[in-house]
């Protein structure tokens, strides 16, 4: 077979994952034989033939020698433009770009039909784990019913610190900073935004519409304090940020939230850095899968995926072939912990099954908690499994 040529955008934590797996594996077939980056001379821990970097996009996209373009910076919008121009000059694009692929999911697909050209993204969504895969392809002939994902490797990794290790949130973070499991800025990810975007893109994958990042309600992990710490530690609960998505009737529901799992929740063993999703459908039922999140050869090897698709030029199920379902901002009622409160508010709206000194357990529609938020910035809440429900009535102990 043919040795494939590509063009490589980004030298980063992914791009170089990538560079450096197709140098050590001839048996892939594909040689990346220009790389753009944004600084030309930054010191890199790689020997890169002379003449391969490159700050000029036009010395891939225009290339007629290259076959396929990798796209993996960090900013959406030059990320999109780049894409763009790659479509329009007949080549195709893998890419692990969330946000870009978040923001503007529809226009490329779109794009992607017009310049008849394919885009392939495994590694946008949970690093290492084929969840798009899975969902286009075992789950095309399922009808599904829910996924709910700890995507985000960084939350993760601050919560597992925060109960296990009893750590505050701050102490928490400036470790996964340390170990470069968080950026310096840490905002997408423990905001919740990160998994709003992953969650955005498998909605598509799994039930064939596009939803915007931003219709999708949030709540991050950035509030959390001592006393839901305390809730979790004493009732030996885990606290993880779960992006979720279900249909409800005919309509497709979705929400970001941090939830407290027991030992029966498949999250519960889910730690630090690593990602796990949970798919339920009509006939397979419930299926677990687990793995690396993020990090440059986990995500990496999900990109060299898409890169043998290009190559064997396999038909990955599309989507469009699945019964389109209506998106509805809505969810149902659920039991919360809810904490950070002014000390005399009043919870009118709230049925409050237990009141404590520094927080509530109260039954609440996300949207109503958005609503408080509004007028109390540091509240924040957190859903209590069903399964840990389950176990309380029992022991008769929510407090
Ligand atoms: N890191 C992960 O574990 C992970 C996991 C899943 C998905 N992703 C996604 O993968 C993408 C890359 O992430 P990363 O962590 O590898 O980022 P990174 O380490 O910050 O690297 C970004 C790279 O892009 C280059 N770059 C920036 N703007 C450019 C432009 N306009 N033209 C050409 N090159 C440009 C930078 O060049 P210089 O080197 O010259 O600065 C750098 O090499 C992002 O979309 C990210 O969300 C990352």
């Amino acid at each position: 077979m043919k040795n494939f040529k590509a063009g490589l955008f980004g030298l980063g934590v992914v791009g170089s994952g990538v560079y450096k797996a197709l140098l050590q594996n001839e048996k892939y077939g594909i040689s990346i034989e220009k790389i753009a980056v944004k600084n030309i001379d930054k010191q890199r821990d790689l020997e890169l033939p002379n003449g391969i970097l490159t700050t000029e996009e036009d010395e891939l996209l225009e290339n007629t020698d290259l076959d396929f373009i990798i796209e993996l910076i960090n900013d959406p919008e030059e990320a999109f433009s780049i894409v763009k121009k790659a479509f329009e000059n007949g080549k195709s694009v893998v890419s692990a770009n969330k946000k870009m692929i978040a923001l503007y999911h529809k226009e490329i697909l779109e794009l992607r039909e017009k310049f008849d050209v394919k885009f392939f993204y495994e590694g946008a969504v949970c690093g290492s784990v084929p969840i798009l895969r899975l969902l286009d392809q075992h789950y095309k002939s399922d009808q599904l019913k829910s996924i709910k994902a700890i995507a985000n490797g960084t939350c993760n990794f601050i919560l597992s610190k925060m109960v296990s290790e009893n750590q505050d949130y701050n102490s928490a973070l400036k470790d996964a900073q340390e170990l470069g499991f968080a950026e310096l800025d840490p905002y997408s990810d423990v905001s919740g935004e990160d998994t709003r975007f992953k969650l955005s893109i498998m909605i598509y994958h799994a039930f064939g519409v596009f939803v915007h990042p931003n219709k999708i309600p949030l709540q991050g992990i950035n509030f959390l304090d001592e006393h839901i710490k305390d809730f979790a530690q004493k009732h030996h609960l885990k606290i993880k940020l779960i992006g979720e998505v279900q249909e409800v009737e005919g309509e497709i529901t979705a929400k970001v939230e941090p939830q407290l799992v027991n030992d029966k929740d498949d999250f519960y063993t889910i730690e630090n850095e690593f990602n796990g999703i949970l798919v339920d459908a009509e006939f397979t039922g419930e299926q677990f899968v687990k793995g690396k999140g993020a990090g440059s050869f986990p995500t990496a090897l999900a990109v060299l995926s898409n890169l043998i698709d290009l190559k064997y030029d396999l038909a990955i199920a599309k989507v469009s072939d699945k019964e389109v379902k209506t998106y509805a901002k809505k969810s149902e009622a659920r039991i919360y912990f809810i904490a950070g409160l002014h000390d005399e508010y009043i919870f009118n709206d709230l049925e409050v099954l237990n009141k404590e000194r520094n927080y509530v357990i109260a039954k609440s529609e996300f949207h109503q908690l958005e609503k408080l938020k509004k007028d109390n910035p540091n509240l924040y809440w957190v859903q209590l499994s069903g399964n840990f429900l389950k176990e309380t009535i029992k022991q008769d102990a929510l407090v």
